[in-house]
Order: structure tokens, then C-alpha cells, then sequence
């Protein structure tokens, strides 16, 4: 088959299409004959060499694609092949085929195009594991998302729309006017104005009772102070920096919760119960229509590089797709 691949780290031209081995289907796994993927913030670190697979994944990047499985592994139950699916995957999107645990497979959601549910896995096994089983969002709460814009972003306002909540977003201004359509009830351009003022203004000084952030070390300060009594911090990306100062008198003030996650390297078991809740719990409403892919645009597979330049301008509203037009 063909794929991505990294012979070198570097900038979007070290991503290089090429011949690689096929892979095989272990026990408990699936083959699936990619017929898209999606670029993730995450791909642009591993391409620079900063953020390698982990133990046992593919080589190539890629954390989540869809398709049709195209071959069964022992020990699997509940999948065959031609099943259309999506799936959550550890490496290895950017390819023709990718093996996968069947533990991370979902059924592409009924209205949901083959090629969109690409663009699904990653951003709803994070945005729910983090805002709705760890951070407990409730109804009638307030939701703070960083980064509105992005593919997190997108699907975090649309989802704390949908379960009740009132979501706030950061975002550049250019991407308001979309955010507001998928959901949010307040922007706050980052770039001009103190977000955490912003927040105490539209929530009558309270501040946010969950917080999704994406910048990190920049942010713990700011985000502990636009925190509401009981609120839930939930740190999953550093884009910011790594580390920050944080006031524990205000974080205990406050009965406040700071967290911080990675899906990736979480173990196979914690990767199926996620995958597991968000078919349970949030599949239903992308059936419904309630909460949908966020697609800003379509890039051949083999152009990755491009899809690339793109999402690291910051010039997208959701998800970038990789499609492999040969399938
Ligand atoms: N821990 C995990 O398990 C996990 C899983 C998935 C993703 N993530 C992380 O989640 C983040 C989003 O991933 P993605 O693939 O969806 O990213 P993405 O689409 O590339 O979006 C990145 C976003 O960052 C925003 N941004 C940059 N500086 C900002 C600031 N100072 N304040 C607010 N927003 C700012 C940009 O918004 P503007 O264009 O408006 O500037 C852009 O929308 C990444 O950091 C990624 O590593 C973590």
C-alpha cells in the first residue's frame, strides 16, 4: 500500500508519499481500507519530530480515519468486513490501510457521509471523555471553550450546546461569526481583548463552571482566575507552554478542579470504554443532527503537505480531511 510518511522530521515537504509494507490484522483488530483521514494539531508536532508514536503504533501519522474494513482479526466480534466505519487510532491514518483495534471502531452515525466521518473519532472521544465524563458539564453551566475554532473547538461548543450548557468561545474575530452559528452564546477575540474579564461580564462575575483549554502553561493563570466556585479546569493541549504558575489560594477558594489529559497514549482498555460512551452517548445526537462534522475543506491524501500549511496558519474552521481518492 501507500502512505505518509516521515523519513525525515521537518517542515509540511517532509511528508512524503511512498510504498510501505501492508498491515496485517493482529488478534482483536481490524483492517480498514482507509477512505479518509483528518489532520490533527498533534500530526504537525509528530512531523517536527516532538511527539513520536507510541509503543506499537504505525510509523506514519494519523489519528483517526474512516472507511470500510477490508479484513477481520481473530478474537473480534461484532464487525465484518464491508462494514463502513470510523475509527480512533493511535498512528497511521495517513495511509491506503491502517490496523486498528476493534475496541476503537464506530459505526459512521446514519446521515453522516463516508468521507465527513472522518473528521469525527478524535475531536468526540476527546471533547466528551473530557468535558462530559471527567469534567461532568451539566445543564445550565457554563462552558468556556479555547480555541473555538479549532477541530476540538468546533465540536466542544456544539456538544455543550446540545447537552444544556451556555458555551463561551475564544476565537480570532474572522471565526466568530461561524462559532456563533454552531452555538456559542458569547466570542471573545483572545487577541484583543482579556478573556477572563469577558467571562465575569457575561456571567455576572461568576466565571465559567468548566473550562476545555488547548494553550496551557499561558493560560493556568487566567483560567484559575475566570474559574466559577466549583469549577472544572480541563487542560488538553500546550500550545501556550508547558508550564504556568498557579495560585492554589484562589484554586481552593474557589473549590476548584484543575485536570489534565492525553488520549493517545491512554492503555486499549480506556480507548474502548471512551469509544464505548461517546457511541452511547453522543452518536445519537450526530444522528440527530444536533452536533455535526465541522469540514472546512477536502485535501487528496497524497497532498498532506498542503492540508498541513493549512491548519498550521490557523487558517481552517474545524477539520482539514485527507481523502484517499484510489479507494
Ligand atoms: N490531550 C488530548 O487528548 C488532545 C486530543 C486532541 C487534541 N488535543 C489538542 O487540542 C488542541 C486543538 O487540536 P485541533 O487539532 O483541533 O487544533 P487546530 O484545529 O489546529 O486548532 C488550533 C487552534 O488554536 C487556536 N489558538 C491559537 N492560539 C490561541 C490562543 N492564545 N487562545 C485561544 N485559541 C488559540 C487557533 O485559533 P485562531 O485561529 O482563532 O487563532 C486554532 O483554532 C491542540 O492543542 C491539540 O494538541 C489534545
Amino acid at each position: 500500500m501507500r502512505a505518509i510518511t516521515v523519513p525525515e522530521p521537518g517542515g509540511p515537504d517532509a511528508l512524503v508519499w511512498a510504498e510501505v509494507p501492508d498491515p496485517e490484522p493482529g488478534p482483536g483488530e481490524v483492517v480498514i481500507d482507509v477512505r479518509a483521514s483528518a489532520v490533527n494539531r498533534a500530526d504537525l508536532l509528530q512531523r517536527q519530530g516532538n511527539y513520536p508514536p507510541p509503543p506499537g503504533a504505525p510509523a506514519y501519522p494519523g489519528l483517526e480515519c474512516s472507511g470500510v474494513i477490508g479484513a477481520v482479526g481473530s478474537e473480534v466480534t461484532g464487525w465484518r468486513v464491508g462494514d463502513q466505519v470510523c475509527a480512533l487510532l493511535a498512528g497511521g491514518g495517513y495511509a491506503e490501510r491502517v490496523a486498528v483495534p476493534a475496541g476503537q471502531l464506530l459505526p459512521v452515525p446514519a446521515g453522516v457521509d463516508l468521507v465527513d466521518a472522518a473528521a469525527l473519532p478524535e475531536v468526540a472521544c476527546t471533547v466528551w471523555s473530557n468535558v462530559v465524563d471527567l469534567a461532568r458539564l451539566a445543564e445550565g453551566e457554563t462552558l468556556l471553550v479555547h480555541g473555538g475554532g479549532s477541530g476540538i473547538g468546533t465540536f466542544a461548543i456544539q456538544l455543550g450546546r446540545t447537552l444544556g450548557a451556555t458555551v463561551l468561545a475564544t476565537a480570532r474575530a474572522a471565526k466568530h461569526g461561524p462559532l456563533r452559528e454552531l452555538g456559542a452564546a458569547h466570542t471573545i477575540d483572545y487577541t484583543t481583548t482579556d478573556f477572563v474579564e469577558e467571562v465575569k461580564r457575561v456571567t455576572d462575575g461568576q466565571g465559567a463552571d468548566v473550562i476545555l483549554d488547548i494553550i496551557g502553561g499561558k493560560y493556568l493563570g487566567p483560567n484559575v482566575a475566570a474559574l466559577a466556585t466549583g469549577g472544572r479546569l480541563v487542560v488538553i493541549g500546550m500550545q501556550g507552554g508547558r508550564k504556568g504558575e498557579l495560585d492554589l489560594g484562589a484554586l481552593l477558594a474557589k473549590r476548584g478542579t484543575v485536570a489534565a489529559t492525553a488520549l493517545r497514549s491512554r492503555p486499549l482498555d480506556q480507548k474502548a470504554a471512551i469509544t464505548r460512551g461517546v457511541r452511547e452517548q453522543v452518536w445519537p445526537l450526530v444522528e440527530a443532527g444536533s452536533v455535526r462534522p465541522i469540514v472546512d475543506r477536502r485535501v487528496p491524501l497524497r497532498e498532506a503537505a498542503q492540508a498541513h500549511r493549512v491548519v498550521e496558519a490557523s487558517d481552517h474552521l474545524g477539520k482539514v480531511l485527507l481523502v484517499n481518492e484510489a479507494a
